[in-house]
């Protein structure tokens, strides 16, 4: 649903390993996209490059379809940006069915749930489109920007059909979950999976980027504390199915294909 993706004087963001990559956002050709860019840039804090020469790593650029994120270091990389547009959204289709794990996780008395960790949103809008009613929260302002583009988009194909079910809001959880009123039946968190000691040739490009621009989420576990602290009813967290659970305690772990989801029941 997605093509997934995300360095000079720039700033940076995440707790990359290698020296963080410069970003910029490139000034649109014409009157209307370079307001556009120019208030992008404002937004999220970065420099507008008049020129895709201009000497960033990263250029957030857009174009008559979507904004997207360019790699000027590997222009093997396809540029990214969020795309629900093929999604199946028929009520029944397989992926929008409360039977499989994701929604199972959240149990038959979930109605409100707060994904912190939105990413490109391609689960919060899984969930939203599902019927749950869904606050997602990113803390990288690019991050965010890419899923709010796709998500605006899917919205103008789609009409009202997402109204009042998905929110994205930026920031970061752990400073916005304490003040959310009212508390959500449940909490989603998928935090990045750990880094593969060996890198393969199988992990995309685009997922290096992803966590180039985001870091690890060490704090993963934090998040997980300040969540069990705030969901009325349950925390789900996603994790690769070879990990060890974020807490050693879930009450119960439901296997999807390559992950799973471990639950944490609360009482709050
Ligand atoms: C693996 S991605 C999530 C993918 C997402 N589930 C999807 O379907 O697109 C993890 C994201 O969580 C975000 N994140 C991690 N900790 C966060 C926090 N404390 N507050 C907000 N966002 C956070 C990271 O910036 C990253 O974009």
């Amino acid at each position: 649903m997605t093509s997934l993706p995300a360095r000079r004087s720039a700033p940076a963001f995440g707790a990359a390993r290698h020296a963080p990559a410069s970003i910029a956002v490139l000034a649109g050709d014409d009157d209307a996209s370079r307001a556009h860019t120019t208030e992008l840039a404002r937004e999220l804090m970065l420099p507008l490059a008049e020129t895709a020469e201009a000497g960033f790593d990263l250029l957030l650029a857009l174009t008559p379809e979507h904004l997207e994120l360019r790699n000027r270091r590997d222009p093997r990389i396809h540029p990214v940006y969020v795309d629900f547009s093929h999604l199946d959204l028929r009520p029944y289709s397989a992926n929008l069915s409360r039977r499989q794990p994701l929604a199972r996780a959240f149990g038959k008395k979930t109605r409100v749930i707060v994904d912190a960790t939105a990413g490109y949103a391609q689960d919060a809008l899984l969930l939203a489109l599902m019927g749950f009613r869904v606050t997602a929260i990113e803390r990288s302002p690019v991050v965010a920007a890419l899923a709010r583009d796709g998500l605006q988009r899917l919205t103008a194909l789609t009409g009202a059909l997402l109204t009042g079910r998905l929110e994205l809001v930026g920031g970061d959880a752990r400073a916005l979950l304490p003040a959310i009123a009212p508390r959500p039946d449940a909490i989603y968190l998928d935090p990045m999976f750990p880094p593969k000691r060996r890198k393969s040739a199988a992990v995309k490009k685009e997922m290096r980027l992803l966590r180039e621009l985001v870091g690890d989420d060490t704090d993963a576990p934090e998040l997980l504390t300040i969540s069990r602290g705030i969901a009325r009813d349950r925390v789900v967290v996603k994790r690769p199915d070879d990990a060890p659970p974020l807490a050693p305690d879930p009450s119960m772990s439901l296997t999807g294909k390559l992950v799973r989801y471990d639950v944490y029941l609360v009482r709050n």
